[in-house]
């Protein structure tokens, strides 16, 4: 009998070191010999990373929401630390189908539902981008344990460049993403000043030089704006191929195109630029949630009766005004106060040794 641990034998890695019955041969796939060798990542490799990210001579003046940069070798700890098996395990652990593929037809981005991990690699031979939003889900219990390194990456990073943090769905866009050689994700930009670091394989990066950033909120401004449209590369551009380890950063609003060169995954670690809408947004989401059941109903009453309808109007008026200076002094506080990050976004804590026991002679 032969037995054979292929991509799709997920519980394979297991099987290492257990005894089985009536096992003439073993057919180990080199990805899976890796694996069993694949180091664990620890948090000193993580700041060592972050701090090459930001080695560019004058980092926050020179490039930070400015301008791309490349770091060679930045994450060269994170080589061999995630691949596409990886990549296609976690997204059919921890989603539920359909999954999201994305590519470009005619300029325009169209979107696919493949809802198996083999239609999700067909989409992705040709020509589409698997993308998985892990910072949706890295809060909560389900986390891949391949994602606990890149969560306490993101964190760190969070602690090197951000001011303020307002909860996952402002301040978190991390994605993974599953490309193939012929993919493209079209040009556009995001609205998130982005360290992609590269896991697996290479991809091509075609970006603006600098962020022309009136002239994208011009963009948005306009009725007939759709995010699906490819944009057109202004001005001077720069290229960028990315290996693995590499780290490329593209602050918000700069406009870039990535095509694919063979099959990768990349990690792209978002952090959401955000303005005075979304600090109040997340301040009133926070006193919805906690305080809501403080704050009774108005009154509400029809035109049809006249001055009582008058007087519940002005009432109406009196509140929002009292609520907006709570949460003008909310504001302050929550400025003035140091970055304060989840507890999940914590540093790695070092793995403790396991204690041998020593056997004690017997009496004699
Ligand atoms: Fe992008």
């Amino acid at each position: 009998m032969i037995v054979s641990l292929g991509s799709d034998t997920q519980s394979a890695p297991c099987f290492a070191g257990r005894p089985v019955a009536n096992v003439v041969k073993i057919s180990i796939p080199e990805r899976f010999c890796t694996q069993m060798t694949r180091m664990k990542i620890d948090q000193r490799a993580l700041d060592v990373t972050v701090e090459k990210m930001l080695s560019p001579k004058d980092f926050f003046t020179e490039y930070w929401a400015k301008r791309p940069v490349l770091v060679t070798g930045a994450g060269s700890d994170c080589i061999g630390q995630y691949d596409i098996d990886d990549f296609l395990n976690d997204l059919i652990a921890t989603q539920a189908p359909p999954y999201l593929l994305i590519s470009v037809r005619d300029g325009r981005r169209v979107y696919a539902s493949p809802m198996t991990r083999e239609e999700v690699r067909s989409e992705v031979e040709a020509g589409g981008v698997a993308p998985m939003r892990i910072s949706r889900i890295w809060h909560e219990d389900r986390l891949s344990s391949n994602w606990i390194w890149m969560r306490a990456l993101f964190g760190s990073l969070c602690r090197a460049v951000s001011m303020i943090y307002l909860g996952p769905p402002r301040s978190e866009n991390v994605d993974l993403f599953l490309a193939g050689p012929k993919s493209h994700l079209g040009v556009h930009y995001d609205t998130s000043h982005t360290f992609t670091l590269q896991l697996f394989g290479e991809r091509k990066w075609l970006v603006e030089d600098t962020v022309r950033l009136e002239n994208k909120l011009a963009i948005e401004r306009d009725p007939n704006f759709s995010p699906n449209l490819d944009l057109k590369l202004v001005g001077p551009t720069r290229e960028f191929t990315l290996r693995p380890g590499d780290a490329l950063y593209v602050p918000a609003y700069c406009v870039h195109g990535v095509s694919g060169m063979s099959w990768s995954v990349s990690l792209g670690l978002g952090l959401r630029a955000f303005n005075e809408i979304d600090l109040l947004a997340r301040l009133l989401e926070t006193f919805e949630h906690a305080k809501y059941a403080e704050y009774p109903p108005i009154e509400s009453l029809p035109e049809s009766l006249g001055e009582p309808h008058v007087e519940a109007k002005a009432e109406l008026l009196r509140r929002v005004r009292a609520l907006l200076k709570q949460l003008e002094m909310a504001a302050a506080a929550s400025v003035l106060v140091p970055l304060r990050l989840p507890d999940t976004l914590a540093p790695l804590k070092p793995e403790r040794r396991k204690v041998q026991k020593r056997l004690r002679a017997p009496a004699n």
